[in-house]
């Protein structure tokens, strides 16, 4: 008798928050509690708000690159520094429910001592003091968690974009974005405006009361693992879009990924801004096609997709050739 020893899937598929429920896909206010485990047919994900992977030191280095490289993927306009405290405590806070064995917030009189185990850091700074810590309270928090981080004002019957950190934007631009209302950062998607998708969103968004908890998934697709894809690094990536089409099965199916946004929507209660989560996860389609039901289905919905989704999103040059491979090879 022989018997079949299927090797054990990877934690970066186990743990893929893969996004799809039927066999199609169209735009959506697809907003759901914060915190709320998710079963998938690989394993799971979503039981908390932040998820530290094994990726994490390798894309807070990517983060410092581009940082550096690019200084305005981190703009504060002067009024959201409150904010910017308000999330450095919640999600330091966060972090230590989360991994109490590896970190640490402790409270020192108007001073407070941050562990991170995980990265070897151990740093005091004074609440509100924005020259006690390196890279001020969001560059810091970006030092810490994975995640991009977008904080929203409210006023004049609005959300504002007034502050971020964002290095691994997915064809998007913080610098061209900050300062904008919530409408005009969605002006480039199409469908949404006449369907009221996001004016509803943005409605849901404004009445949230302090300490409450969204989520919602994002996805698109990208050629290798390469998380900044801003607008203003399109000449060293947009280039790829076009030559993987043409490769060959192998290449493709390696080199295309899957990329899938966990978007959090927390009303934080000191300062009143809403702040917007995106983690980025990503699988290649060889390793999505070894969970044989999310193959097909993914198959189907790029098969399906309408051009202009597709082209907005960036995947008209491949996703035939995508689909084809998934749904036939
Ligand atoms: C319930 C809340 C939200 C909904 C329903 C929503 C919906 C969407 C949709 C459907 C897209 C197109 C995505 C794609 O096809 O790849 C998009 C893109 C985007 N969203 Fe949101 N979004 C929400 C919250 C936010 C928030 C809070 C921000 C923070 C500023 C934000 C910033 C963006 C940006 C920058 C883009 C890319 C736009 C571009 O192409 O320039 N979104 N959003």
């Amino acid at each position: 008798m022989t018997s079949t020893v299927l090797s054990p899937l990877s934690p970066r598929i186990t743990g893929f928050p893969f996004p799809f429920r039927t066999d199609t896909y169209r735009y959506s206010t697809n907003v759901e509690p914060a915190r709320a485990p998710v079963v998938t047919e690989a394993g799971g994900w979503g039981g908390a708000i932040l998820d530290v992977d094994d990726e994490y030191a390798d894309e807070l280095a990517q983060r410092e690159r581009v940082l550096t490289a690019d200084p305005s993927r981190l703009t504060v306009l002067p009024h959201m520094r409150p904010a910017c405290w308000d999330a450095l405590r919640t999600l330091l806070r966060e972090l230590a429910d989360l991994y109490p064995d590896r970190m640490e917030l402790r409270r020192d009189g108007d001073h407070f001592v941050w562990r991170n185990d995980l990265l070897g850091v151990e740093q005091r700074f004074r609440d509100g003091d924005d020259d006690s810590l390196p890279g001020g309270p969001l560059g810091f928090l970006g030092s810490q968690i994975q995640d991009d981080i977008v904080l929203l004002d409210q006023r004049d019957g609005s959300l504002w974009a007034d502050a971020g950190l964002v290095t691994f934007a997915a064809d998007w631009s913080l610098r061209f974005d900050v300062g904008m209302r919530f409408l005009e950062v969605h002006g480039p998607v199409p469908r949404v405006h006449e369907e009221g998708v996001i004016a509803r969103a943005e409605r849901f968004l404004m009445r949230l009361e302090p300490g409450q908890e969204y989520r919602r998934t994002n996805w698109t697709m990208s050629v290798d693992r390469r998380l900044d894809q801003s607008t203003e690094t399109y000449p060293e990536w947009g280039r790829d879009r076009r030559l993987v089409a043409e490769a060959p099965a192998d290449e493709l199916a390696n080199r295309l990924h899957l990329r899938v946004e966990v978007q959090h929507l927390i009303r934080l209660g000191a300062s009143g801004a809403v702040l917007f989560l995106i983690r980025t996860y990503m699988v290649s389609l060889a390793e999505l096609a070894q969970v044989p039901a999310w193959r097909t289905r993914f198959g189907r919905v790029l098969a399906e997709l309408p051009d202009d989704m597709a082209e907005y999103k960036g995947l008209t040059r491949f996703r035939g050739a995508a689909a084809d491979w998934l749904l036939t090879s």
